[in-house]
């Protein structure tokens, strides 16, 4: 079993109230797990992450950002830089998600957000994955590749980097790929990395529907390090009761 993180992902969901209860359960659901070799990481609306650092702090419970903009400051209306997120005390941050790919955001921009956050001290969640057109046409491993090295271009500190393939076909549908698919892709991804970054022992989480009930099967598959976790990580309940499900 190397599954080792669960990282949730609120996306647009929950004011700073809504977002600071759902941490104090968190904390205190954790508490009573053993979960000592596992990071879990939790990853509000920029408005809300200062508070939850907050509440997060001294707990098992880390604090992701979903997004970053790649300049380090200037005239960009309504957006939050690398440094910023330093500030008010984050470790991570959650880059290339589809949801952002699909409106606008290239494989470029992608490498300048992954390499402004590593140059300020933070983690990076890098999504990929293929949509269903894509897996459709017999292109994923043709789109992975491509993420991965246009992504990573020019990176330094590459350990700083976790991996979550998520398929888009995958994400809020309920539909998660067959065991021995997902096995093809994420193994792929592992050679892909060892061959072309000389990266040995890459974390890699899947990400897509993942819920409290395929969590059990889902965990089976050894090669993944973790999940990354969309709607089911906005109820304090399912998120812990998948973090006891990926660990016991
Ligand atoms: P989901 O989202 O778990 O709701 O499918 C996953 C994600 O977008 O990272």
């Amino acid at each position: 079993m190397r599954a080792k993180i669960v990282a949730g992902n609120w996306k647009m969901n929950k004011t700073v109230s809504e977002g600071a209860q759902l941490v104090e359960e968190l904390k205190s659901g954790l508490a009573k797990v053993d979960a000592s070799d596992v990071t879990v990481v939790v990853s509000p609306t920029y408005v809300s992450l200062s508070e939850v650092v907050k509440i997060a702090a001294g707990s098992l419970v880390n604090v992701a950002a979903q997004n970053v903009h790649q300049e380090a400051n200037g005239a960009y209306t309504g957006e939050i830089s690398a440094d910023m997120l330093k500030s008010v005390g984050v470790g991570y941050v959650i880059i290339g998600h589809s949801e952002n790919r699909t409106t606008g955001e290239t494989d470029l921009i992608i490498n300048k957000k992954i390499k402004s956050s590593i140059n300020n001290g933070l983690k990076i969640i890098f999504c990929i994955g293929e949509t269903l057109l894509q897996r459709k046409k017999k292109l994923t491993h043709k789109i992975l590749k491509n993420q991965i090295s246009k992504g990573l271009k020019g990176v330094k500190k590459l350990n700083k980097v976790l991996f979550a393939y998520e398929p888009v076909w995958s994400i809020g549908t309920g539909i998660v790929p067959k065991a021995n698919d997902l096995e093809k892709n994420v193994n792929f991804i592992r050679n892909n990395l060892s061959n072309k970054f000389r990266l040995k022992n890459p974390k890699i989480l899947y990400g897509g529907s993942v819920n409290t009930k395929n969590v059990k099967n889902l965990k089976e598959i050894n090669i993944i390090d973790g999940f990354l976790i969309g709607a089911a990580s906005q109820d304090p309940k399912k998120f812990i009761d998948i973090v006891k499900k990926t660990f016991n």
